[in-house]
């Protein structure tokens, strides 16, 4: 079976973060203890994905280079590819189709935080489906600041729209998308829309309407963080530290996740914990040497 690849689309302007987001991009900024796109490349990880292109502005890509390096200290890949102009989270798939090369892929934005026990079972589900594409989604108490999906009793997707103003459904969908081979060729094929951007919803909605998109609900115990508003930044922040500080565990870790899926070896984490020092996240390394 084609491995499948991963994306992370970390570009954008962020204008809702300003003054933060002024010289950084947001997924350079922390949630608590590590930088965001640890945590939706920690995604990409518990699904068992290892070759990831990460996408970014010709500004801010030297940077996410010099934080992830080529990926090797996780156990994974790392290639880089920018994005001129925010052009639409379809585009990535149009930049990433050379890294691509005809596998299946998983495309994640850099600001989406998951968490959750049922998760990887739930991304190894969709990465097991070969054909057509998977989407999620998640019940939200604010629909009409995402794309929203709409279902039939028998839980059949009946049709997508991004950011309705009036929402068939209170069911989000996330940004994290796996698809088939054949999305950059989709991608190639789509209009812009009225705010001149190729929309994921659309090329969604092309999945959908060859009756090929899977929709699978992530649960209540599943959370689904956004950090578009300086409020939700902060209240994902101290999700990650309440969980982080009551379990003692960290929430993406990308070394504890390589470790744990056998892609790095002991002496890998011992070159780390060195990296790390005498910060919180060097000791937890030098835990996980113990356990
Ligand atoms: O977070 C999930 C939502 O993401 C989905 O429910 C929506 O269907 C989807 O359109 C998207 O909505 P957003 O309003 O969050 O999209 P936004 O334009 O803010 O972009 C999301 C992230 O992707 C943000 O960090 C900026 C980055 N981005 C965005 C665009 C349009 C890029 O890197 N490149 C782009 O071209």
């Amino acid at each position: 079976m084609t491995q499948r690849k991963g994306i992370v689309l970390a570009g954008g302007s962020g204008t809702r973060l300003y003054p933060l987001t002024m010289v950084v991009s947001k997924q350079l900024m922390p949630v608590y203890d590590k930088p965001m796109i640890y945590y939706p490349i920690s995604i990409l990880m518990l699904a068992g994905i290892r070759e990831i292109l990460v996408i970014s502005t010709p500004h801010d890509l030297p940077m996410f280079r010099k934080l992830l390096g080529d990926g090797s200290q996780f156990g994974v890949s790392f290639e880089y590819a920018e994005q001129p102009r925010p052009e639409g989270l379809a585009q990535a798939l149009i930049i990433g189709d050379d890294f691509l090369a005809d596998s299946p892929s998983a495309l994640i934005l850099g600001d989406n935080v998951f968490y959750g026990n049922e998760l990887e079972m739930t991304l190894a589900e969709a990465d097991a489906r070969r054909e057509g594409a998977t989407i999620f989604g998640y019940h939200v108490s604010d629909p009409k600041n995402y794309g929203v999906v709409d279902f039939d009793d028998d839980g059949k997707a009946l049709s997508l729209e991004e950011k309705p103003t009036e929402p068939k459904s209170n069911f989000a969908v996330p940004g994290l998308y796996f698809y088939d081979e054949r999305a950059p060729g989709f991608a190639k094929s789509q209009n812009p829309s009225s705010r001149g951007e190729l929309e994921i919803t659309d090329l969604n909605r092309t999945y959908l309407e060859l009756d090929e998109l899977a929709v699978e609900l992530l649960g209540r115990g599943t959370a689904w963080l956004d950090t578009g508003s300086h409020e939700n930044l902060a209240s994902a922040t101290d999700f990650v530290k309440v969980i982080e500080r009551r379990q003692g565990l960290k929430i993406a870790c990308l070394e504890e996740i390589g470790f744990y899926k056998g892609w790095i070896e002991k002496a890998d984490i011992e070159t780390a914990v060195k990296l790390h020092g005498s910060s919180p996240y060097g000791s937890y390394l030098g835990q996980l040497l113990k356990r």
